[in-house]
């Protein structure tokens, strides 16, 4: 039987992590949707128990609040989970070069445990719950970079343009802000105040004051639970997301028309990443409208959070790729990959 080698292993260790990842920001969005983001009224224990044994320490605690209370800690122990493997990638790193990173990500796992603290102590305040949202996304996405800077394949094939590298650029920026505005609707409760699409109650646009009541923080509230700004503010929101899909469409569409432009010079295998980036951000829109025209119901909106993340990932892979292949000494590249069209 063939042994694994410590690299192997290590290797195995980061995709779990990922894996692990990837389950807690789900299962965190699936204990948002679930209304149990405070099933557990305090923190770290639940119901001062470190387990749950929510009936003993409160006997008059309904069904479906033990449901909330377990759903909370489950989402804890994941999460425990995914430090404990943070920290062992950390101590376990042979190459001290390439450190660096994963030292961030154990600093961002820290903060993003403060965040999970104040999601609960600040009651669901949206400073809360749309930072520790992002919080867990940018854990999953570093991690991802740092396992495709490790792993991933450095064979040099074609060399490939710099429009592509800066649409892919672009496209991760606008999708860091629109996921960060998708947090911002759904920590605030805003999904289900636009009932029509394309219009938001029958108007494209709103006021300014909308927006300025929409993104101002709201502070002095027992709890934010069911979320606490006027209706007009949480328009405004609900269509910075929908103006936001927009802009992240026109990146996307600049994107696949470069692909199609370039395609004689790029792999296969860059070309069928591309796609299924366009088929995940087809989904992503299909999934944004469902979300309101079938008023919320818990399996869109996870599958939302989910493609956002997959977007994410998705451009994190074809941009480690095509900064790995423009490393390539092009002296080595076979003679037809030289020849490169120039486009205006
Ligand atoms: C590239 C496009 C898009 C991205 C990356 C994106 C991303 C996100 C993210 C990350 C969230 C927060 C999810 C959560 O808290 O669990 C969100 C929420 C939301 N998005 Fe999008 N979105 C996109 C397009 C759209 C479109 C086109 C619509 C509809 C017109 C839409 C409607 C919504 C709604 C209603 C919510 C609130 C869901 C909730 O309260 O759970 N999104 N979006």
């Amino acid at each position: 039987m063939k042994t694994e080698t410590p690299v192997e292993k290590l290797r195995r260790m980061h995709l779990l992590t990922i894996m692990t990842a990837l389950f807690v920001v789900g299962l965190g969005a699936y204990t948002r949707l679930e209304h149990a983001g405070l099933g557990c009224p305090d923190w770290p224990k639940c119901y001062h128990n470190w387990f749950v044994h929510p009936q003993i320490a409160t006997p008059a605690l309904s069904i479906n609040d033990t449901f909330k209370a377990w759903l909370e800690m489950i989402h804890r122990y994941a999460a425990g989970l995914l430090c404990i493997g943070i920290l062992l990638l950390n101590i376990y790193r042979k190459n001290k070069d390439n450190t660096l990173i994963l030292r961030f990500i154990a600093l961002c796992t820290i903060l993003q445990a403060a965040f999970g603290m104040w999601t609960v102590t600040w009651r669901l305040h949206p400073l809360a719950v749309m930072p520790h949202l992002i919080g867990g996304m940018t854990i999953t996405a570093l991690l991802t970079l740092d396992y495709r800077n490790q792993y991933a394949s450095k064979r040099p094939i074609l060399t490939t343009p710099t429009t592509i590298t800066t649409c892919l650029r672009a496209l991760m920026v606008v999708l860091w802000l629109q996921i960060i505005l998708g947090g911002w609707t759904s920590a605030n409760y805003a999904a289900l105040v636009c009932p029509d699409f394309p219009t938001c109650q029958g108007k494209w646009g709103a006021p300014l004051h909308y927006f300025i009541q929409g993104f101002t923080a709201p502070f002095g509230f027992r709890t934010y639970e069911g979320g606490v700004l006027s209706g007009n503010g949480r328009i405004a929101i609900h269509i910075a997301h929908r103006f936001g899909a927009f802009i992240c469409t026109v990146i996307m569409s600049w994107l696949i028309t470069q692909v199609y432009q370039w395609r004689h010079q790029l792999t296969q295998q860059f070309i069928r990443k591309t796609q299924l980036l366009t088929v995940l951000f087809i989904v992503q829109i299909a999934l944004g409208i469902l979300n309101v025209v079938w008023t919320l119901p818990i399996s869109t909106a996870l599958l939302h959070n989910l493609v956002a993340l997959g977007l994410l990932l998705q451009v994190i892979v074809l941009l480690t790729q095509k900064s790995q292949l423009s490393k390539v000494n092009h002296s080595h590249t076979p003679h037809f990959t030289r020849h490169v069209p120039t486009i205006n």
